[in-house]
């Protein structure tokens, strides 16, 4: 397939471009590089840096003449969304998503997977959370994510955008960005520092391995039923005081713990229904928590 991953220089959509060219495709990436990272970007690739919610992106795309759309940039961390930072959420989530979708609205594509989030839910109704419940976000970025996903939606039913959703319930491992829990929590470890755990530490959350996320976009350009939001969940909802205790015995180290107050923004509880992702997409994660985490462990050991 000709594929067009944007925030392909990011810590999914690098994966995503990876595991493409592994097999035969042909990508090109599109990203700002604000939080992606040129190294990040495999050398096969075509790259462009550019701001999707911007103009000059249109003939680009029109050149590129992609089939398959992955679309993983945007402004992302839940726990920065409010106050000034607002503005950017709404450009690169919401406005840049709409401009990407009206480009392809006479068609041409095979499909568009867009990245969507467990951010999406909120505090959900029920645990783990299936995709017909009401989505209530409480972060300004789920608001954000969310909305971007109903436009996607949208335009699947009015013009016909093959568009799949994919519902990322915190996904981990190489390369995850730095503002993200396991990221601080195995860096802080490695330089002997205190690990900042956000309010008492029992929140949960449903982790995925990055591996599976990506193995979750390659089902979704081939199986997924255009018009569809997927949750994609590791498998298991654990919290973040046993990520920390796992840690400790896979690093051997112990885990010097401060506590700080829980954050605005931060859902209690992430827990995926993947029925659906599984009886449509024939996908189900394979990596366990440990081996994950061992794998995010090796990785950052070896960047220090
Ligand atoms: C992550 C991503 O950052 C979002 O972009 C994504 O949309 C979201 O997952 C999702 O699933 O939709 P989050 O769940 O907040 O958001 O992921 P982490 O930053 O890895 O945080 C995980 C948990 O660790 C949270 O409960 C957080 O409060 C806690 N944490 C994080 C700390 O206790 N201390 C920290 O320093 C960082």
């Amino acid at each position: 397939m000709k594929a067009l991953v944007t925030g392909g220089a990011g810590f999914i959509g690098s994966h995503i471009a990876e595991l493409l060219l592994a097999e035969g495709h042909d990508v090109a990436i599109a990203d700002n590089l604000v939080t992606g990272k040129r190294a990040n970007v495999p050398l096969r690739a075509r790259f462009f840096n550019v701001d999707i919610g911007g103009a000059e992106f249109g003939e680009l795309l029109l050149a590129e003449r992609s089939e398959v759309v992955f679309h993983q940039a945007a402004q992302p961390g839940v726990r920065a969304s409010w106050g000034r930072e607002f503005a950017a959420y709404t450009h690169h989530n919401v406005l840049a998503t709409q401009r990407l979708l009206e480009r392809y609205r006479d068609g041409g594509l095979e499909r568009f997977v867009y990245a969507s989030s467990s951010s999406v839910y909120g505090e959900a109704e029920r645990y783990p959370t299936s995709e017909e419940l009401l989505p209530r976000p409480v972060s300004p970025y789920g608001v954000t994510k969310l909305a971007a996903e109903h436009l996607a939606l949208l335009y699947d039913k009015a013009f016909g955008v093959p568009v799949v959703a994919l519902r990322y319930f915190t996904v981990y491992g190489p390369r995850q960005r730095p503002d993200m829990g396991f990221h601080r929590f195995i860096k802080a470890l490695l330089a002997g520092d205190a690990i900042g755990v956000y309010g008492d530490g029992e929140q949960t959350r449903d982790f995925t391995f990055v591996e599976d996320a990506v193995a979750a976009n390659l089902a979704a350009a081939e199986r997924g039923v255009p018009g569809t939001a997927y949750n994609i969940g590791g498998g298991s909802r654990v919290s973040v005081n046993d990520v920390l205790a796992r840690l400790g015995r896979l690093s051997g180290r112990t885990p010097r713990i401060e506590r700080g107050p829980a954050q605005p923004g931060d859902p209690r509880d992430t827990g995926a229904d993947i029925a659906r992702a599984s009886r449509e997409l024939g996908w189900s994660p394979r990596f366990a928590l440990d081996e994950g985490l061992a794998r995010q462990l090796a990785w950052q050991g070896e960047a220090t």
